[in-house]
Order: structure tokens, then sequence, then C-alpha cells
């Protein structure tokens, strides 16, 4: 057996850098979150293994993203054991000491979100399975592609949106709406948390954004006093990724039933197109909640695309 010679320990700030190449890039910047105001609406929670001095594991994880701190739900956003400590359990033991430190800081859940295309999405798998949590299961599915291949995907793409447009179809972009959008979203409440677009506000695309309505007056008219919003497809451009990611399309139902999210996907994909070339790639994403629109994502658009994946989620409830 493997003795245990790895301290396991919270981290510190000044060991940030030292720990800094076993978490995500994006991540480490909470490893030195030094500003209490910043900490305390973050909760950064993070520990580490250490083998001598020499840093051979570390967990990390913080408030969950658009959850209030009175929720207590906390996100395990990283963990990582350096290759030569492998396979004599110390992720069980990071992990186990990270689910102890946590309810003190007031958190009852602990959740998981990763991709089934990480290179060790097996491995992770496997080790949440040793240490107890339920079994991942996909919550969001992404597909990415070149807009210049959704020609293949809506073949008949004009006379779709001929149709939808007759059926009462409207779609405007955020800079013509947006405002209107994010009003009814919160004012009414009306949008399931996931479809809120306050969380992307800051970083939409007010073009490529669309707000999705619905004919007031007799269908096809061309009447817009009446036209209702009845949902939005953001965008966002993700320059380091040289792509357009649309992470949220909904629409209220009655009219999810007509699939005009589709329709707006096919008017963003030719907006894209006629702005930044057809070689543009766009990732588009759907949730668990959505099933119909999941499966048309795997029938219609999976054949076509560069690559998908599907986001793996569980949750564990904390010993208080
Ligand atoms: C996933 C990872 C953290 C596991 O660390 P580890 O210290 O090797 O894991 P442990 O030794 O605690 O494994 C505990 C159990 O999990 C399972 N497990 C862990 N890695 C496994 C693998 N590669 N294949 C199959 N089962 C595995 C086994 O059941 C294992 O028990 P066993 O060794 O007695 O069979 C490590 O492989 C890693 O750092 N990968 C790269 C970083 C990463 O992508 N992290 C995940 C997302 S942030």
């Amino acid at each position: 057996m493997h003795p245990q010679r790895e301290i396991i320990r919270p981290v510190s700030l000044d060991e940030a850098d030292a720990l800094a190449p076993l978490t995500w890039a994006s991540y480490r910047s909470l490893l030195s979150l030094a500003d209490p105001d910043a900490r305390r609406l973050c909760r950064p929670c993070a520990v580490a293994a250490w083998d001598g001095d020499r840093p051979a594991g570390l967990t990390l994880s913080a408030v969950s993203p658009g959850r209030p701190l009175e929720a207590g739900e906390q996100t395990l956003l990283s963990l990582s054991v350096a290759r030569p400590w492998r396979r004599h359990g110390l992720a069980l033991r990071l992990l186990a000491a990270l689910e102890q430190a946590l309810p003190a800081l007031g958190v009852r859940h602990l959740a998981v979100s990763y991709s089934s295309r990480l290179p060790a999405a097996d491995a992770f798998t496997a080790t949440l399975r040793a240490a107890g949590w339920p079994p991942p299961e996909p919550s969001r599915l992404r597909i990415c592609g070149a807009v210049r291949d959704t020609v293949a995907v809506f073949r008949d793409r004009d006379s779709l949106m001929t149709r939808m447009k007759a059926e009462g179809l409207r779609l405007w972009s955020w800079r013509e709406r947006g405002a209107e959008a994010e009003a009814l979203a919160t004012g009414r409440n009306e949008a399931p948390a996931w479809a809120q677009p306050s969380h992307w506000r800051a970083m939409l695309d007010p073009d490529l954004s669309l707000v999705i309505g619905a004919a007031g007056g007799q269908a096809g008219d061309g009447a817009d006093a009446g036209d209702e919003i009845v949902g939005w497809a953001l965008c966002v451009h993700q320059p380091d990724l040289s792509r357009w990611f649309f992470p949220v399309g909904w629409v209220r139902p009655p009219f999810d039933r007509r699939a005009w999210l589709m329709g707006a996907y096919a008017e963003g994909a030719e907006r894209l197109a006629a702005r930044h070339g057809g070689d543009a790639v766009a990732v588009i994403e759907t949730g668990s909640g959505q099933p119909g629109m999941w499966r048309l994502f795997e029938r219609r658009f999976e054949p076509h695309v560069h690559w998908t994946d599907r986001m793996m989620s569980s949750e564990r409830l904390l010993a208080p």
C-alpha cells in the first residue's frame, strides 16, 4: 500500500502561484483572490495536497454561478492530481477534505459539471463514483460547427423561414428590442432561471443575439403594434476560442411547439455568416429541460458538426 506521505491542507493566498498549474487558467485568479468582499461573493474554497514542498494535487470550488450565497450551493470547479501521484487515493482524500470544509462556510450542496470531451472525463467519472457521488448525467448538449454547414442542416431554410413568418414568427436583434426582452424576463419572472439573459448581459453581441416575437395581429399581416416578445436566442462572441456561442435559446409556451427556436438559430447562422463569413464557428447549446430540442440537435445537427459534447452533471448533499 502507498504510504500517505502527502499532507492535505487548505490553500493559502501565498500558495497560489505554486498551485496554479493544477487548475484551469480561468480559475487561477480564485486562488489568489484577496479582497474580502470579492471572497465573500465568490466563496472560493480550495484544498491542496503537498509532498514536501511539491504540490501534488488540488481541488477548487466556488459559489455556484448565478445562485445566491444563502442557497448554500457550491460548484466543484476542478480536481486534479499531478501525474506521479495518481492512483494512490489522493483525489478521494482531496475531495473528502473539501466536502468537510464546506459546511462551515454555509454550503449544503456541492455540484459538478464537466464536459464529456475532457481528456480525463472517464477518470474523473470513476473518481466521483469511487467517492460515492450519484452517477453524472448529461445536462447540456453542445454542438460546434462552421456556420456554412448549417446549409446542410437547414436544407430548406428559405421555405422554413417563410412558413414560420406566415405563422407569426418575428425576429429582432437584441439592439432593437433586447431591453424589453430583459424587462419581461425579470419583471413578470416568466423565464426560467437558466434562460435569464441578465447573466449574459455584459457579453451579448447586440446584432447576433435575437429577440423572438409572435405577431400580434392576424398572423402574417406584418403588423408590429401588437407584436409580443415570446423568447430569445442569445449570442456571445468568445474571441479566445475563435467562436460565437449561443448559450441560451428559449421560447415560452405555447410558442415553443412551433420550432421557432430552430427558425431563430437559422436566422442567427445567416446573420453570423453575413457578418463574419461562412467559416465562422458557432457553438449552440440546449439543456435536458428541453427534450424536443435535444432530440432535434442529435438528429439534425450532430451529423454535420465539428464536435459535440455533453455537460455531465451531478450533485451531492453534504453532511452538516
Ligand atoms: C481524475 C483525477 C483527479 C484522479 O486522481 P487520482 O488521485 O488518480 O484518483 P484516486 O487515486 O483518488 O482514485 C480513486 C478511485 O477513482 C477511480 N479512478 C481514478 N482514476 C481512474 C482512472 N484513470 N481509471 C479508472 N478509474 C479511476 C478508481 O476507482 C480509483 O480507485 P483505485 O485506484 O483503487 O482503483 C486525475 O486523473 C487527474 O488529475 N486527471 C486530470 C485532471 C482532470 O481532468 N480532472 C478532472 C476535472 S477538473
